[in-house]
């Protein structure tokens, strides 16, 4: 799906881009930033950071779940990631050289513009002299690139990722400025990339001027910021990042966010995952699960099936509407008709208690959701009635008093729900407590109101940055605002 919307972007042929071509203006010198790239209106602020991989549990609470960025510096270094020593031209030339890959036919993100297909081994030969910028999606043949980074490893995570994607170029390639629908973790094998990152809160003065909603992205041009026409972005804080080789970047969904990337040889993978509303604790080795240096594939776990897709896209239709009751759950859908979304609510209301909890909304089986109520999930269909007493969870709900008529479990079904049963006597308590959390809108966040650099410190002082780390960075902060514009530019190949 990341996929498919981020190619949605290349097919549009019409051209808006000149219109909004820079000139020039002496008038307007005064206007701080005016014709300089984006960002030099203000100067920009450091993001959280931390020495390694975040801990799935900390990732959580601390960051996806404020939905707040996060710097894991030499992240891949510290688990010596096989990507920083192997993943060479040479490498994937030899391993993928047959595949087609999708190429941006120029290394400054134009979005009316189209792609083009290449096979890897010309795309290998060609990029570091010609304009160009592979950008391709690892799902289907180069799947053996896929390792689960271990911020994603459990709690619920391992079952969001839906797409991960290839960045390769050379020299400066730079983005426009957008937001994505995803949440992103981006991680760096090779160069360096300068990320500006703005916060969600800022929406109206981004989207003020020159957007285009239905793709997500300014038409501001990033090296050149006209504030006559863009005067709401003059009003506007932005964190920056400067990413080197080995460092991974949390991207929340919903911030905007333009990336530069420079030096000669740069290489990065993206892994898009639905933005996760409730942690699943008991889905990891320990409490305060330390990050591990294993690292498994995609292919154990698999991407995020379709169907895992339509749960998310639903629960984020119900996260912030408070308390799900069954009126509150019927007036939150726009889709399908009263009376099935009451026989979908009691389907998965598994407690009887007349309130979902996260743990019910994530646990429900949703092949079986999306094949009897695909009204729910905005597909065609549902017209006929599902059976009455329908149960959109495993036999061993049954036990809980739970009158069952449908005989569609398998035997392989009843040793499992053995296995589980243990564990699920324990759920509707925490079913309650969900009710108790939920008056806030931040009620699905953790409890923890820590800050959030001790909280670091406390799981690990050595890695995480101190204060020599942050002198450095403030050291940095110079370099960019100094150095913020792009470097090696070839006017030319822009
Ligand atoms: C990485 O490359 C080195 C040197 O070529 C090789 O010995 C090693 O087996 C490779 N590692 C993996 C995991 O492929
Ligand atoms: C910037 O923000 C200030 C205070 O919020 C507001 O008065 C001003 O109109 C804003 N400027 C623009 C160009 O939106
Ligand atoms: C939480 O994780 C455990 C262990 O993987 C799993 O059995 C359980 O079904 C999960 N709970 C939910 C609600 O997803
Ligand atoms: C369930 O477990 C029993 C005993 O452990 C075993 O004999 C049987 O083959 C299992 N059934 C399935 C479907 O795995």
């Amino acid at each position: 799906m990341a996929y498919s919307l981020m190619l949605s972007k290349f097919v549009h042929a019409t051209l808006i881009l000149m219109n909004w071509s820079v000139y020039a203006n002496e008038g307007n010198s005064h206007l701080r930033g005016h014709l300089k790239p984006l960002g030099s209106h203000t100067l920009g602020k450091g993001v959280t950071a931390v020495g390694k991989f975040s801990s799935p549990s900390v990732f959580f609470s601390e960051f996806v779940s404020q939905r707040q960025p996060i710097w894991m510096r030499n992240a891949l270094d510290y688990i010596n990631h096989v990507g920083l020593t192997n993943w060479t031209d040479e490498y994937i030339k030899a391993k993928f050289g047959h595949e087609s890959v999708n190429v941006e036919v120029s290394k400054k993100e134009n979005r009316q513009q189209r792609s083009k297909t290449l096979t890897m081994r010309q795309f290998i030969y060609l990029y570091k002299e010609e304009d160009m910028y592979l950008v391709h999606s690892l799902r289907n043949s180069m799947e053996d690139l896929v390792l689960v980074p271990p911020s994603l490893a459990c709690g619920g995570f391992q079952k969001t990722i839906q797409d991960a994607v290839m960045w390769l170029g050379s020299g400066t390639t730079m983005s426009v400025l957008h937001y994505d629908m995803l949440d992103n973790l981006l991680c760096l094998f090779d160069g360096e990339k300068n990320l500006v990152l703005i916060d969600e809160i800022y929406k109206e003065d981004v989207e003020a001027d020159g957007f285009v909603q239905d793709q997500s992205y300014s038409l501001v041009d990033v090296e050149h910021v006209d504030m006559t026409k863009f005067p709401r972005l003059g009003n506007i804080s932005w964190k920056r990042v400067r990413m080197r080789k080995g460092d991974c970047v949390y991207i929340p969904k919903g911030w905007y966010h333009q990336v530069t990337s420079s030096t000669d040889r740069h290489l990065a993978i993206n892994y898009w995952f639905s933005h996760l509303y409730w942690f699943n604790e008991t889905d990891c080795p320990s409490e305060n699960s330390a990050p591990t240096k294993h690292l498994y594939p995609i292919r154990e776990i698999g991407f995020a099936s379709s169907n895992e897709v339509l749960r998310s896209k639903l629960l984020d239709k119900l996260h912030d509407k408070g308390i799900m009751t069954r009126q509150n759950f019927i007036s939150s859908l726009d889709s399908s008709n009263e009376e099935r979304k009451e026989k979908f609510f009691n389907a998965v209301d598994k407690y009887k208690d007349s309130a979902l909890s996260w743990s019910e909304l994530y646990s429900f089986d949703i092949d079986k959701a999306v094949l009897y109520f695909p009204d729910i999930f905005d597909l065609p269909g549902g017209a006929d009635s599902p059976p009455d007493n329908l149960v959109l969870f495993d036999p061993i709900v049954y036990a809980h008093g739970v009158d069952f008529k449908d005989d569609e479990r398998g035997e392989e079904d009843e040793n499992h729900s053995e296995k589980k049963s243990l564990k699920d006597t324990a759920l509707p308590d925490e079913s309650l407590a969900f009710k108790e959390k939920l008056d806030t809108t931040q009620s699905f966040a953790s409890t923890e109101d820590s800050n959030i650099e001790e909280r670091i410190d406390e799981n690990d002082k050595s890695q995480y940055s101190s204060e020599a780390g942050k002198e450095k960075q403030e050291s940095e902060d110079k370099e960019w605002n100094h150095d913020h514009k792009p470097m090696n530019v070839k006017k030319d190949e822009l």
